[in-house]
């Protein structure tokens, strides 16, 4: 890829040149360097702003990870938004839309690198055993309804992780294993036509088949694993995540057990 040819600028006419939605992404809040995309998204979602709206940064200051970690990232380098939805959904429904998420980041690097993304659970992208993108969802509720739903993606697109020493030897990005760079912006517009398509799929009925693919994407199911959730190991064989976005973990008794959430090990994988 030639990145003198197909400049990596992020801004909101360079990211809805491109669009090929009619949702997600036509309104683009971009901001040259924030917090945090999911905070900011937050704060527009609680003011009324449009499902579909994409905010997105080339710096986070507090880039935030799933249970409080920080979210590392290269200013310039990576991607890093978040998306409103203001869905029809059960609250015990949201996981769908990480489902879809975490399904649409796989497929595109899938599609556009070639490279062999698969998904750990809940939504987490790896590339070659290392991690290359989080998701983290936050949810409104106003009573019992949920209001709006953010979605959060960050991607290591051009950064190297392997140099900053939080992370190196568990995370990876796509120009790392690529050996060269790659334009962020191609890789935002498959992403959001491909989330758009899928939630229409989910508006439509269509959630056991996209559960189907990102099944087939699994980095874990069937794989022996070690669960840490808060104040608790499990060991087991990971058997599948059920419908409710649970993992299904069968431990050496034969014991089936449902986790909400957790961080799966790759160590024993
Ligand atoms: C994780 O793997 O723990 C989830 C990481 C999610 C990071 C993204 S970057 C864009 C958005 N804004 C944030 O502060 N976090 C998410």
């Amino acid at each position: 890829m030639n990145n003198q040819l197909s400049p990596d600028t992020l801004s909101a006419e360079s990211i809805k040149e491109g669009l090929v939605t009619s949702c997600f992404g036509q309104k683009v809040l971009y901001l040259p360097s924030t917090h945090s995309t999911n905070v900011e998204a937050k704060k527009r979602a609680q003011a009324g702003i449009a499902e579909g709206t994409l905010v997105i940064t080339d710096n986070q200051t507090h880039g935030r990870g799933r249970f409080d970690r920080t979210w590392w990232s290269s200013p310039g380098k990576d991607l890093l938004f978040s998306l409103i939805f203001r869905p029809l959904l059960k609250a015990s429904q949201t996981f769908r839309l990480t489902l879809i998420s975490s399904l649409a980041v796989a497929e595109a690097i899938r599609q556009e690198t070639g490279l062999d993304a698969l998904i750990k659970w809940p939504n987490d992208i790896y590339i070659k055993g290392k991690k290359v993108s989080g998701i983290l969802s936050e949810s409104g509720m106003q009573g019992d309804h949920l209001e709006y739903m953010i979605v959060g993606i960050g991607i290591n697109v051009n950064s190297t992780p392997s140099k900053h020493p939080a992370i190196e030897e568990r995370a990876t990005s796509i120009s790392m294993e690529l050996g060269e760079n790659f334009p962020r912006i191609t890789l935002l517009t498959v992403i959001l036509a491909l989330i758009e398509s899928y939630y229409r799929g989910i508006q439509k009925g269509d959630f056991h088949a996209l559960k189907k693919r990102w099944d087939t994407l699994s980095l874990i199911n069937h794989k022996k694993v070690m669960v840490q959730t808060r104040g608790c190991r499990h060991e087991g064989t990971a058997e599948s995540v059920d419908e409710d976005g649970f993992l299904v973990l069968l431990d050496h008794t034969g014991t089936k057990r449902r986790i909400v959430s957790g961080d799966v090990s790759l160590s024993l994988l």
